[in-house]
């Protein structure tokens, strides 16, 4: 098979990709190693800044989001039992971000690339770039026990921070960051009434907490835990005792618990490679970076960088510019960094660090009333959250 752009995995950064180019008349394949019902099965993010929302109707995929989507105009912070609002509107000018589902994300891409006629084969096996670095790159895999070939321009490496594309850049060439928190979040779903209209992050001395949701029926909550978790030993009414616990008083009373309809650990990790390109070969999303969730930033980040991606390549492929895609990584690195700043910053103002006992706690403590006492703090806390500007 042949086409314009081979672009392995088939997550939001994939699938928006080739959503994208497809409306610029540009054809791409994409090879996704798990079947839809799995990766339509995953809980992930839920918070989307408005440049994302704003690419997502560009691309036409925005219509379920913008009638069962939320519109929230700013979220609290708990700490010392208190909560305390942040205007995100009121301190950006009117910006706002949007509760959707990452997991409703993608069923709307996959839902606009069928009726688009657009190729996704799922249940790629070995999935493997070959010759990126040259003028003819081509992707092979296995399916049903056949092997196949795609012959393409670029190769877009969406695979996630496990995936394959990264590691077809040769370690000479690539330079990997990457800090590794010592904590995990343990998070459920649960079809309950959410306890706040809001997000609430929490600070507590028996560890940070968010009561996040989906829908006015669809409630998502998290615990700091550790790193690795032995869900066994978090039977539903442990983690509701434990989450109420971490709740300030008003919240906790309350809370509505019901059964978990999915419940997860995640370790925390901030990680940045090193150049995004190698050749024909851009890697884009969780291939490239990883932040830890506490800004809510992993999904809005790939997003960006397949708004740089993707103009580079409808420049190429359109006007045969090429400036774009020589500029991919610059560009999207420094949104990157940025990103990563906050989402780091994020997770030491609000989670309890083992090391950091007495003056840590008490520069803590300091970090959070200042914050919530001055607008100029507000101000950086809040653009940050809503995103900032992709150029
Ligand atoms: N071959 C083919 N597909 C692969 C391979 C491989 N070797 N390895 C991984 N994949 C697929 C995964 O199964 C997954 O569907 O690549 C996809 C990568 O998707 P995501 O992990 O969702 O990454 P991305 O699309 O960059 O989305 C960004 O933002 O909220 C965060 O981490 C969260 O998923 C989210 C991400
Ligand atoms: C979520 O709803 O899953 C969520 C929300 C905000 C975050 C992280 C996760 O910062």
């Amino acid at each position: 098979m042949k086409t314009q752009v081979g672009i392995i995995g088939a997550g939001p950064s994939g699938l928006l990709l080739s959503q994208i180019l497809h409306l610029h008349g540009i054809r791409s394949v994409v090879l996704e190693r798990r079947s839809r019902d799995y990766v339509l099965s995953r809980i992930r993010a839920g918070v989307l800044e408005q440049g994302f929302t704003d690419m997502l109707r560009a691309a036409q995929v925005g219509a379920r989001m913008d009638r069962e989507g939320q519109i929230h105009e700013g979220f609290d912070i708990a700490f010392g039992g208190k909560r305390h609002r942040i205007d995100l509107a009121a301190l950006t000018g009117g910006k706002t971000v949007m509760v959707y589902g990452q997991t409703e994300v993608q069923r709307d891409l996959f839902a606009a690339r069928d009726a688009m006629g657009g190729t996704i084969i799922t249940e790629a096996e070995d999935v493997t770039p070959h010759d990126v670095a040259g003028a003819a790159p081509y992707l092979t895999y296995r399916k049903d026990g056949s092997e196949g070939r795609i012959d393409c321009e670029f190769v877009a490496g969406c695979d996630g921070f496990h995936g394959v594309s990264r590691k077809a850049i040769p370690e000479s060439v690539l330079k990997n960051f990457e800090r590794v928190y010592p904590f995990g979040w343990l998070g459920i779903l649960s079809e309950t009434a959410p306890v706040s209209d809001e997000l609430i992050y929490m600070n507590h001395e028996r560890g940070f907490a968010l009561a996040s949701l989906r829908s006015a029926n669809l409630s998502r909550y998290y615990i700091q835990s550790a790193a690795e978790e032995d869900l066994a030993q978090w039977p539903d009414e442990r983690f509701w005792e434990e989450f109420r616990r971490r709740l300030p008083a008003e919240a906790a009373a309350k809370l509505v618990t019901g059964p978990s309809v999915e419940k997860s650990v995640a370790p925390l990790r901030s990680f940045v490679c090193e150049p995004m390109r190698y050749g024909r070969l851009f890697l884009a999303g969780d291939a490239a970076h990883i932040v830890p969730p506490t800004g809510a930033k992993g999904l809005n980040l790939a997003a960006s960088d397949i708004h740089f991606l993707s103009r580079g390549l409808i420049d190429y492929f359109r006007k045969g510019d090429e400036s774009g895609l020589q500029r991919y990584s610059e560009k999207a690195l420094a949104r990157i960094w940025k990103a990563e700043r906050f989402s780091w910053w994020m997770t030491h103002l609000l989670h309890v660090f083992p090391e950091n006992a007495g003056f840590g706690e008490r520069i803590q403590r300091a970090e959070l009333e200042y914050l919530v006492s001055s607008r100029a703090a507000l101000t950086s806390l809040a653009e940050n959250y809503v995103g900032l500007p992709f150029e």
